[in-house]
């Protein structure tokens, strides 16, 4: 397909919903609430949005205008604006990235569709030991698998439908219900006897929690949940419109990104400080047994208003959950349809065998495969550490060197500046982010993820 008979995103709120849903995510909703509970509140919290800023906002702006500019998925993207060198890899890596992580973020996809589906079936309230409910799913030898495969067929049947009528189309309905049912629940949650402790836990900088590692840790959770470092929003960029602002994107998407982010933690801290005995540094478990808790817990006079509680928070995971597993399915279905000339549909069916294939080990990593360890990790720890803390640094740091030291000046400026229509104000500082601070800030995440 020539670069003319490329499909395009059909208009500017499309590609802010889009790459925003990219971003948002599991990300958001499960994990930065763990991290900001296990490492001090507040003072993550800054620090995240420096990361945001400095770090995250230069690279994706980076991803935006090598996409744009090649027309094409992250795996030929570099063949287009740098032929017959090694920059390639840097493409490839992103594609091979994205199969993994499909693979193993659609095991916790599948366990967000189990939990919305027992919370509408009522099985999710009344008094259980949540921690026991959670480890018989996760250990359970077929119920997880089925839910990741349920989970990546839902994607499938979006993305056989294409850029504008799939993607496009479904991020521009499911992303305003996401922000929607947020708002609703913030309310919920902070309307909760109680809740001024966990919104002090939010809002109160502790700066003596803060050192390397969380410095550290911030940046690799700005990088997963901006979705920059393995070309995702490089391949959305190739279907941008020659007139849509990067920079303008890029803000947009990091601002519903962090608010998102931040907003999940308005949810979460004041319910679970709601309930006595319950701690906000479960880790992983914060929100698949920490929260039923205090659904449970909470509400225990009014059952009903737990339920919906309950209901609408797992609606929310999975429609999170599932607009950024699409952003990652595209970005394998799109270069095995443009690179191997495959029809899209039989792309996007190899990639969902694959990607099932990969989930089953994950899946079961939790319990029939669970004595299998590589370096003390099982499977799905590995996917993670692989993926989250060594590809996307890697990638982050790859993309900023390659656009700001390898890249033509001119075609940057002309990507970013929408040729010379736009004023950017600190074009300068934004080459120098990608020249010096970025490649330097992402390799001390890796060599920290590396030698920890
Ligand atoms: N940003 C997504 C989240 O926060 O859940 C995860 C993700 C999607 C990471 C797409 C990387 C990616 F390419």
């Amino acid at each position: 397909m020539s670069a003319n008979e490329r499909v395009n995103f059909g208009s500017k709120i499309g590609i802010i919903l889009a790459s925003a849903g990219s971003a948002v995510g599991l990300g958001n909703i499960w994990r930065f609430p763990c991290e900001v509970g296990e490492n001090g509140g507040a003072a993550f919290i800054l620090v995240y949005i420096l990361c945001v800023m400095f770090l995250g906002i230069p690279v994706m702006v980076s991803e935006f205008l090598i996409g744009r500019r090649s027309r094409a998925n992250t795996g030929g993207a570099y063949e287009v604006l740098a032929p017959g060198t090694h920059w390639k890899w840097v493409g490839m890596m992103g594609v091979v990235a994205a199969f993994l992580i499909l693979g193993y973020y659609g095991v916790v996809a599948g366990w967000t569709l189990e939990y919305m589906v027992t919370s509408a079936t009522g099985r999710l309230s009344g008094s259980k030991d949540y921690t026991l409910f959670f480890n018989d799913f996760v250990g359970s030898p077929w119920k997880p698998v089925l839910y990741m495969a349920a989970f990546i067929l839902l994607t499938h049947v979006v993305i056989v439908r294409g850029v504008k009528d799939g993607i496009e189309k479904f991020s521009k309905v499911m992303m305003p219900l996401l922000l929607l049912i947020i708002c609703v629940l913030v309310v919920c949650s902070f309307s909760m006897p109680g809740s001024s402790e966990g919104l002090a836990f939010l809002l109160r900088p502790d700066f003596s929690k803060v050192d390397g590692k969380v410095v550290l840790d911030a940046m690799g959770q700005a990088f997963f949940s901006m979705s920059v470092g393995m070309g995702c929003l490089c391949t959305y960029a190739s279907y941008f419109t020659r007139d849509a602002n990067l920079v303008k994107t890029a803000g947009s998407v990091a601002l519903i990104d962090t608010f998102v982010a931040v907003l999940a933690g308005f949810i979460i801290f004041p319910a679970v400080y709601s309930v006595p005995g319950l701690s906000p540094d479960a880790g992983p478990g914060l929100v698949f047994v920490t929260l039923p808790n205090v659904f449970q817990l909470a509400f225990k006079s009014v059952p009903w208003v737990g339920y919906i509680f309950s209901l609408m928070f797992y609606v929310l995971l999975v429609l999170a959950a599932l607009t950024s597993t699409i952003s990652l399915h595209e970005v394998a279905t799109a270069y095995l349809h443009e690179r191997f000339k495959l029809s899209r549909k039989k792309a996007a069916t190899v990639v969902t065998l694959v990607c099932m294939t990969l989930g089953v080990f994950c899946a079961l990593s939790f319990g029939l495969l669970n004595g299998i360890r590589l370096g003390g990790m099982t499977i799905f720890d590995l996917f993670d550490f692989v993926t989250a803390k060594l590809m996307l640094p890697l990638g982050g740091m790859f993309i900023s060197i390659f656009t700001g030291w390898y890249l033509d000046r001119r075609i940057v400026r002309e990507e970013v500046t929408d040729w010379g229509k736009l004023r950017i104000p600190f074009f300068g500082f934004y080459i120098f982010l990608l020249k010096f601070v970025a490649p330097v800030a992402i390799a001390s995440i890796f060599v920290n993820e590396l030698f920890k």
